[in-house]
Order: C-alpha cells, then sequence, then structure tokens
C-alpha cells in the first residue's frame, strides 16, 4: 500500500475547494486507484466542506495541516484535534518545516501534538526534514532520525503513525528536486529504525509526475505527500495512478 497525499498549505476558498473535492469524488466513485491510500489535507476553513462533497464513504482520507495539544480553552487562533475531528479529519499533519520556522513549532509542541492526536484516536503525520547546510555537512540522517526520535518520545504504540519525510532544500518554489541518491541514507535509517512499528513513511518536497517514479522506487518510501504538483485534481489523479501502476507491477 502506497500513501498518497497533499497538503494545500494557504491556498482555497470555498468554491475552488468544493470544485476540487467534486472532481475527485467523481474521479474515485469507483475506489481508490488499487493498492494506494489517498489523503487531502485542506485549510481549516474548507474542511467541513470539504468532507460534506467527499461523503462519508469517500476512500480520500482527510487531514487538517496542524492542530493544538489542548482539548479546548484560551488559545487564540489554535483549533484542537476534536475539533479537526469534527470537522471531518482522520489525520493531522504535525511538524511542517513552515511550521517549525515561521511559527515556532519544537520538537517539544510536536511531541506534545503527536501524543494529542494519538489521545483523541486520530492519525499523526509527522513531518522532519534538514535544512540544506545540513544536508551539504552530510549530517541529513542524525539530524533527521533526531526529528523523530524526539517527536515520538514517549509514545509506545506507533503503529498509526505517518512520518513524511521532507528535506527542507526540496520544498517549494525554490526547492531543488531530490534524487533517488540524495534521501536513500534517510530513508535506509528510518526505515531500519522506524519501519516496522509505523504505518509508513513518505517522501515530500518538489515531488512532480515526472519524478514520483524515481522516489517511490527508492527502498523505504512508502508514498508520497505533495504541495504544488497535486493543487489541481488532474494533477493529483496523476500522481495516484503512477503509485497505483508501481504497486501493480
Ligand atoms: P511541494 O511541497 O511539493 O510544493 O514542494 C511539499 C510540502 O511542503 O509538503
Amino acid at each position: 500500500m502506497l500513501w498518497v497525499g497533499t497538503s494545500w498549505k494557504m491556498n482555497g476558498t470555498l468554491a475552488w475547494a468544493r470544485d476540487y473535492a467534486g472532481r475527485l469524488r467523481e474521479a474515485l466513485a469507483d475506489g481508490a486507484p488499487e493498492g494506494v491510500q489517498p489523503f487531502v489535507i485542506p485549510p481549516a476553513t474548507v474542511l467541513a466542506a470539504v468532507h460534506e462533497v467527499l461523503g462519508e464513504d469517500s476512500p480520500v482520507l482527510l487531514g487538517a495541516q496542524n492542530a493544538h495539544w489542548a482539548e479546548a480553552g484560551a488559545w487564540t487562533g489554535e483549533i484542537s484535534v476534536g475539533q479537526a475531528a469534527d470537522a471531518g479529519a482522520e489525520l493531522i499533519e504535525i511538524g511542517h518545516s513552515e511550521r517549525r520556522e515561521f511559527f515556532a513549532e519544537t520538537d517539544d509542541t510536536v511531541n506534545r501534538k503527536v501524543r494529542a492526536t494519538l489521545r483523541q484516536g486520530l492519525r499523526p503525520l509527522l513531518c522532519v526534514g534538514e535544512p540544506g547546510a545540513v544536508f551539504d555537512a552530510g549530517g541529513s540522517v542524525d539530524h533527521v532520525v533526531g526529528q523523530v526520535d524526539a517527536a515520538l518520545a514517549g509514545v509506545s504504540d506507533l503503529s498509526t503513525i505517518l512520518i513524511a519525510y521532507e528535506p527542507i532544500w526540496a520544498i517549494g518554489e525554490h526547492g531543488r528536486e531530490a534524487r533517488a541518491g540524495d534521501i536513500a541514507a534517510v530513508f535506509a535509517a528510518l526505515a531500519s529504525e522506524y519501519g516496522e512499528r509505523v504505518a509508513a513513511i513518505l517522501y515530500g518536497g518538489s515531488v512532480n509526475q515526472r519524478n514520483a517514479a524515481e522516489t517511490l522506487a527508492v527502498p523505504g518510501v512508502g508514498g508520497l505527500f505533495v504541495g504544488r504538483s497535486a493543487w489541481r485534481v488532474e494533477g493529483y489523479l496523476e500522481l495516484l495512478e503512477i503509485a497505483s501502476g508501481l504497486v501493480r507491477a
């Protein structure tokens, strides 16, 4: 089983989200492509609408891009895991590099959020990845394994957890596409440490329809976490098909 998902980041109006979800529902009316688990992580403002359009029996798992560790209270601007679940989320994205860099997310807050998500029966999608300078210095494995160790401290059952390895130097418009050789060592390390215990370990960062198959062929890669290349529903569907083709081959 390969996991293939997208976060829309801070993009999309209600109208845009409903249109995307409607076309996704239509395309997946007979179920997800064989061997693939799709997931979509919209902004919180459109989560409930996307959930409604996809419908209860959709093969697409929905997620939130962040959630607070507390169940409720005076945390202006935040949403709780329970609120995300109420709007249709089954998965919580935690620790994306943009949140670590710009919103003071630390290994400690990431760990609190992972534990809160599990406590409330949702699935954490834990994002980790090293900056370019660490990659250049050959420190990727230590950096990334350290982030995962910190995020999962005190957690004994990891079976529902997804890890997304997203090197910061590969993410976004100014990112450099990673080649298999750039990421193989991190996947080998994560797979040997966590491969048997977590649900899957995904790759993210400038994934597109051209490089997806090469990335999925790296040992230990259990799926893709995609930004820009899945913001058109046709692009996302193409990635689901590429992954399914590899599973069926
Ligand atoms: P990108 O984003 O695919 O647009 O590089 C990836 C991510 O941040 O998860």
